[in-house]
């Protein structure tokens, strides 16, 4: 597209700022691409979200094997379509088939576990059902476990064991969905699993099925974060629903078959490809759309400054004690975490001003560790200013890409997907009754399953080849951030200035959300009341497997030494800001550790819960939104704006073999990433911030309250005010 197409007068000098916001915003529009694969029959496919690798995905290509998954999908429609047939010619009539009740069905429900039995599950919807030998269901019996996990079905003996039933079945049923009718939530069930009874077996007062272990939205035991276990197959305890998976596989394609291009090239003749041919094939990002019009304005410091306040970073703004109108803004390195040898990732304080405009201006930085291979202080400081060209370019760079390691691996993995998650396991556990379970659960599906894939893809796939730190040391910092969430006392950040529009707009969709939850919780208190003892067992699990405050859990410390207390100290306090996370605040202890969530509530019954109970609830139902909907989002789309450049931002510079180390320039390839990892990198922040899928006010699947997409409908404009598109909110963390 050229200039003259644009209407836009070709502007080269930052001098003229109204030229230059015209231009930011048009590439702003320009690179929100939505393109289209057309998709004829022979036209390469994958099966599925789990068939992504950073490698290379299983896609199929050969015309014989489309053939053969063809007709597998048409064998699938032909199951589908008989189970829908059956379904009607042997519709399950809710009746119950009793005429008198004389023995009971008893057993009991727990979590199952690794070492003897997990907790009770209670709340479980059970049914016992009798088929006839011409294919007909009869209802003999329904009931839910108690809060012990104890059932007793009653049933009718002489019905059960009629001569016109083949089959006995017990099956136990669990909430798969919410979907909103007329503004109302609706719950659908489906059978979680079934098993045989023996018929002749059902004789006496009562058959006892015993014990059932269950694993249902079990806790990963090996994990080092609240996880749940998801089957090799990934798709239990829950499935991703088939619109998400065809908006992924529609946008995906294109993009993977350019990556596989590339491994192939690298494979067989890697002098025939560079980093700018890379660049080159994939769609044009925000910054390399601006520099076609502005080139060299994105490595000036007014974008630098204006990426740091309201790019994905989003960076937190601290005060400077000593110069009043000074900002800075931390991003933590390799710290002591466990590390390679091929990627620099140094300590980035960056001091901020203020200027007319609200924007901030860069006037230091300060990087600390390791820039060259010749370096052997993790804790020697270099200053570098605006008058230090050309290592003020090389510094800012640098902050930049230590900034997206942070915001990728810190804010966005942990705080957002693992932090959805703890919810989401703790949720799907224990809410079954409450409606607090469809205030929640629109929001908190499939999160378990996105962070199953990436961890394959992304901790122990690209991220430990393209960074400094190995999985274990990615393991371990996404723990030490978990360990500083909490919903408590959380608050959006605080805009420090009219231009902080990122921060306004973080302020406004909290004012929606509390709203929302404020109306839902007083339209529906008796029934929240009536099961609080759902709410009980929800905060416990919430607190029993929420990980130990940030540093201090065994294992979790740093190691001894003035400067890696010093170290911890200082990031510690960044975090509580960052994560507004209150150190003061009464915690659980379990096991000798502080845990970083606070329970919500320590009563079984609302009869006995304390007076800050309800607001607890409130406060963390809101929290949870908040972080699977709005924060998720904002650095999810936000990545193909500041990472989708190779050599303007990425994941880890190497060191190179020269003593200058990472402070060179972008033309030096030695340091960029290799050109695997220059076209993975590409694929994959393509792949994050463009099969979204699951928005708020499109609720494409009317799982998402239609009155809380119509407070956010009320604010369109004010949000677009702010360079926020509403329709662009997600309604849950699904990729
Ligand atoms: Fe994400």
């Amino acid at each position: 597209m050229s200039l003259d197409s644009l209407n836009i007068d070709p502007v080269t000098t930052p001098e003229d700022p109204e030229h230059v916001r015209e231009i930011i915003d048009r590439a702003k529009r320009e690179t929100r691409i939505e393109y289209e694969y057309g998709g004829s029959f022979f036209k390469p496919r994958m099966k599925g979200i789990n068939h992504l690798e950073v490698g290379r995905s299983k896609i199929i290509a050969s015309p014989l094997t489309i053939m053969i998954e063809w007709l597998y999908l048409q064998y699938e429609h032909l199951r589908d379509a008989w189970d829908r047939f059956s379904a009607s010619l042997w519709p399950r009539h809710p009746d119950i088939w009793c005429d008198r009740v004389d023995s009971h069905l008893v057993g009991r429900t727990v979590f199952a576990g690794n070492r003897g039995d997990g907790a009770p599950i209670h709340h479980l919807h059970l049914e016992m059902w009798g088929r006839t030998w011409l294919g007909n269901w009869r209802r003999l019996s329904v009931g839910r476990s108690d809060k012990d996990g104890y059932f007793r079905l009653p049933f009718d003996v002489r019905q059960a064991r009629r001569i016109a039933l083949r089959r006995i079945y017990f099956e136990i049923h669990t909430t798969t969905r919410v979907y909103f009718h007329e503004d109302q939530p609706n719950m659908h069930f489906d059978i979680w699993r079934r098993q045989k009874v023996k018929k002749s077996d059902l004789i006496g007062m009562e058959y006892n099925l015993r014990t059932l272990r269950l694993d249902f939205w079990r806790y990963r035991e090996d994990a080092m974060t609240p996880r749940a276990m998801v089957n090799e197959n990934g798709d239990e305890p829950e499935h991703y629903s088939k619109g998400r998976v065809d908006a992924l596989m529609a946008q995906v394609i294109p993009i993977e078959l350019t990556k596989l291009k590339h491994l192939e090239q690298i494979d067989l003749a890697p002098g025939t490809l560079s980093i700018p041919e890379i660049q080159a094939d994939y769609p044009e990002n925000l910054t390399t759309c601006i520099e076609k019009y502005l080139p060299g304005y994105t490595r000036g410091d007014d974008w630098f400054g204006e990426r740091m306040m309201n790019g994905m970073n989003r960076g937190c703004f601290q005060p400077d004690p000593d110069r009043p109108g000074n900002w800075w803004i931390r991003y933590f390195g390799t710290c002591w975490y466990d590390c390679n040898e091929i990627y620099a990732l140094p300590d980035v304080a960056i001091r901020f001003t203020l200027r007319e405009n609200g924007l901030p201006k860069p006037e230091e930085i300060q990087l600390t560790g390791k820039l060259s291979r010749f370096d052997d202080d993790p804790h020697q400081t270099r200053i570098y200013t605006p008058e230090d060209e050309p290592n003020w370019t090389y510094a800012k760079r640098v902050a930049r890409v230590t900034g997206a390691f942070n915001t990728e691996v810190e804010e966005h993995f942990s705080g957002t997907h693992l932090n959805a998650e703890q919810f989401a396991v703790a949720c799907y556990r224990n809410l079954k009754l409450n409606p607090v379970a469809a205030l929640l659960m629109p929001h908190l599906k499939e999160v378990s399953l996105i962070n199953h894939a990436a961890d394959n893809t992304l901790i122990g796939g690209y991220i430990q080849s393209a960074s400094a730190l190995t999985q274990e040391g990615l393991e371990q910092r996404c723990r030490d951030i978990m360990g500083m969430q909490d919903w408590k006392g959380w608050e959006p950040m605080a805009p420090i200035s009219e231009a902080h529009t990122c921060a306004q707009a973080e302020v406004m969709f909290w004012d929606v959300v509390g709203q929302y939850v404020d109306e839902f919780f007083a339209n529906r208190e008796e029934q929240i009341k009536e099961h609080w003892f759902e709410i009980y067992t929800f905060s416990e699990d919430l607190v029993n497997h929420s990980v130990p405050v940030a540093f201090t859990g065994p294992g979790d410390t740093p190691p001894d030494g003035d400067d890696w207390a010093a170290l911890a100290k200082t990031r510690f306090d960044y975090y509580c800001q960052q994560y507004c996370f209150d150190p003061t605040l009464a915690r659980a202890e379990m096991d000798g550790t502080t845990r970083a969530i606070s329970r919500i509530t320590s009563a079984e019954s609302w009869a006995e819960a304390g007076p800050d109970d309800w607001q607890n609830l409130k406060d963390a139902c809101r929290y949870a939104i908040m972080v699977a909907t709005y924060l998720h989002t904002w650095i999810n789309e936000h990545q193909y704006d500041d990472l989708g450049e190779i050599l303007y931002a990425c994941g880890g510079l190497r060191f190179g073999d020269k003593p200058s180390g990472i402070m060179a320039p972008e033309d030096d390839y030695d340091i960029a990433p290799d050109l695997v990892r220059s076209t993975q990198m590409l694929w994959f922040t393509n792949l994050l911030s463009r099969t979204e899928y699951g928005f708020i006010t499109r609720n494409e699947e009317n799982d998402v309250n239609p009155h809380f997409a119509r407070l956010l409908e009320e604010r369109r404009d004010a949000f677009a005010a702010l360079g926020v598109d509403v329709d662009a909110i997600e309604s849950r963390t699904n990729i």
